[in-house]
């Protein structure tokens, strides 16, 4: 799951990471009566998740509650790169001297950490990296050690860090690294990492993803998720724990085993090349041995969408014998009644 920014920033807060103040608005007036409560200069900033938001204008600075607004204003239901913007973070405005670059993520094809750092930050990395590959710092990061205080120290000497400034932003990178492993985290990047005239280090912008996978283990996590963003049906499949996704066709698909359905969602794609293209509606796995009610749950979200027209069911009959999930669609169709019947 990614996080918005300022789901991120909470994060660094959390674990001592220096961050500026701010407070999340979703009208100009709540923005106006943050910057009230701020003070100062403040810096009106797109909550969507996706980069590149000072470009295209969704980064702000107001130098008065009245600006405040105005921004807002401007900023919210933007669209970002087909994100429309819900929400602005009213952020405290810093004074820059340096914008730098961290980032730390889940390096699966070395089956490790991966840290990167420049003390070029603020422009995109992509194309630093592309450009200057010199400039950007890659060190590996044992995944059972993390990053401890000699890791950072290698971290900045490589991005090529003043003497003065490393022992700053070397409690900063060990903070940052706390954020990636006490949150199962997959990515947690700062760009920029800034200091201000007065020598101070603080995170300006963060970018985190959490790992799904450690949701077990992270109960606060459940907090962070989107739900206005969700698919409508894919929440209801996830209550039901079922392993569904929405896809855009309209034969519905139901099976059991990963393997199995997505062969029969290219079987239907296939077939389908000679129907108009018609084309699966989704991935539904429904696990072995599945009950009369597995079944129901399974078939009343297929249902629920719209665009089904068919339902296809492939069930391989390896633990689970057929004619008990034969009549488990048939018990299935009785549990819902009239609404299985359009
Ligand atoms: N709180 C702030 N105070 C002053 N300048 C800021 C602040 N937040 C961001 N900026 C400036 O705006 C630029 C873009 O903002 P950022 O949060 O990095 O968004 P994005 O990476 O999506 O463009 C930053 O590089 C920084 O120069
Ligand atoms: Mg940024």
């Amino acid at each position: 799951m990614d996080l918005f920014e300022y789901q991120a920033r909470d994060l660094f807060a959390k674990h001592g990471v220096p961050v500026l103040k701010g407070i999340v608005a979703t009208t100009p007036e709540e923005a106006k009566a943050a910057a009230e409560e701020i003070g100062g200069l403040t810096v009106i900033k797109a909550q969507v998740k996706t980069g590149g938001r000072g470009k295209a204008g969704g980064v702000k600075l107001a130098k008065n509650p009245d600006e405040a607004y105005e921004y807002a204003q401007q900023i919210l239901d933007m669209d970002i790169k087909g994100h429309t913007v819900h929400r602005v973070l009213v952020a405290q405005g810093a004074d820059i001297a340096e914008e730098y670059y961290f980032s730390i993520l889940l390096d699966r094809a070395n089956r490790s950490y991966l840290a990167m750092c420049s003390v070029e930050g603020g422009m995109e990395i992509e194309q630093l990296a592309a450009e200057r590959p010199e400039a950007l710092a890659k060190v590996e990061v044992d995944p059972l050690v993390g990053i401890d205080s000699a890791k950072a120290q290698e971290i900045v000497e490589a991005a090529g860090f003043s003497a003065e400034l490393q022992p700053k932003v070397v409690e900063v990178l060990v903070k940052l690294g706390d954020v990636f492993k006490k949150e199962d985290a997959t990515l947690v990047e700062v760009n920029p990492l800034v200091q201000t005239p007065e020598g101070d280090i603080l995170a300006l912008d963060g970018k985190v993803s959490l790992d799904d996978n450690a949701e077990f283990r992270q109960p606060d996590h459940v907090a962070l998720v989107d739900k206005s963003a969700e698919n409508p049906l894919e929440a209801k499949a996830k209550q039901h724990d079922l392993n569904y996704v929405k896809l855009d066709g309209e034969v519905g698909v139901v099976g059991n085993g990963a393997g199995l359905v997505m062969s029969t969602l290219d079987v239907v794609a296939y077939a389908g090349e000679k129907h108009g293209n018609v084309k699966p509606a989704n991935f539904l796995d429904i696990g072995g041995g599945a009950s009369a009610e597995v079944m129901a749950a399974g078939l009343e979200i297929i249902l629920g969408d719209e665009q089904v027209k068919s339902v296809f069911v492939n069930v391989f009959g390896g633990i689970t014998s057929c004619d008990a999930v034969a009549e488990g669609i048939v018990k299935a169709l009785e549990i819902l009644g009239d609404s299985a019947t359009k």
